[in-house]
């Protein structure tokens, strides 16, 4: 997802809310979960994002969103954000996160199995381990906040 980055999406200091750059990596991580799963999709978790620099008024936000791990109804979607000098071309990294959706029923809105992950590469199936753990940590944290 592309997004130039204007005067209303910004803070005082001239560049893109976080909150803004955190509503985008939503929208583009909800089009991929929706596109594996072909159901309805509501966010279940978002994982911490940290940003690393800003992106500017007038320059351009890359939102690169690719499926991570697929269990029976949950995704995770992984999100890297660029920002694009329009005038020079230069790339940077801005932000990674991590974000987990569940697929529902349409009718009865409860969680629905969805298509299994196919990994064709080696840098898949690595990307795919890490994944696993991150799920495991993020379901432990879960599993916590509902003993508090
Ligand atoms: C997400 C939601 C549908 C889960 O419903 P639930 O009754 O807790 O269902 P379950 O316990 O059966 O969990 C369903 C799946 O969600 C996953 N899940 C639920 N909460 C999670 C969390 N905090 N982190 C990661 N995964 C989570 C479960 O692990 C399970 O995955 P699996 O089916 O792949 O094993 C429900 O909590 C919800 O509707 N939350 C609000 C969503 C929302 O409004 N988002 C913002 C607007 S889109």
């Amino acid at each position: 997802m592309t997004q130039i980055v204007l005067p209303q999406h910004a803070n005082v200091h001239g560049a893109v809310l976080g909150g803004t750059v955190m509503h985008w990596v939503d929208l583009a991580a909800a089009i991929v979960a929706n596109r594996h799963s072909r159901r309805p999709v509501v966010t279940a978790a978002f994982d911490e994002m940290a940003f690393l620099a800003p992106i500017m008024v007038g320059q351009v936000a890359l939102i690169h969103a690719r499926l991570t791990l697929v269990d029976r109804s949950s995704m995770e979607i992984r999100v890297d954000v660029e920002s694009e000098d329009v005038l020079t071309g230069e790339r940077r990294r801005t932000g990674t996160a991590f974000v987990t959706f569940v697929a529902l029923d349409p009718v009865t809105k409860r969680p629905t199995p969805v298509p299994p992950m196919l990994l064709d590469t080696d840098d898949e199936r690595r990307e795919h381990a890490r994944a696993l753990e991150r799920r495991r940590m993020r379901l432990e944290h879960r599993r916590a906040l509902a003993r508090d």
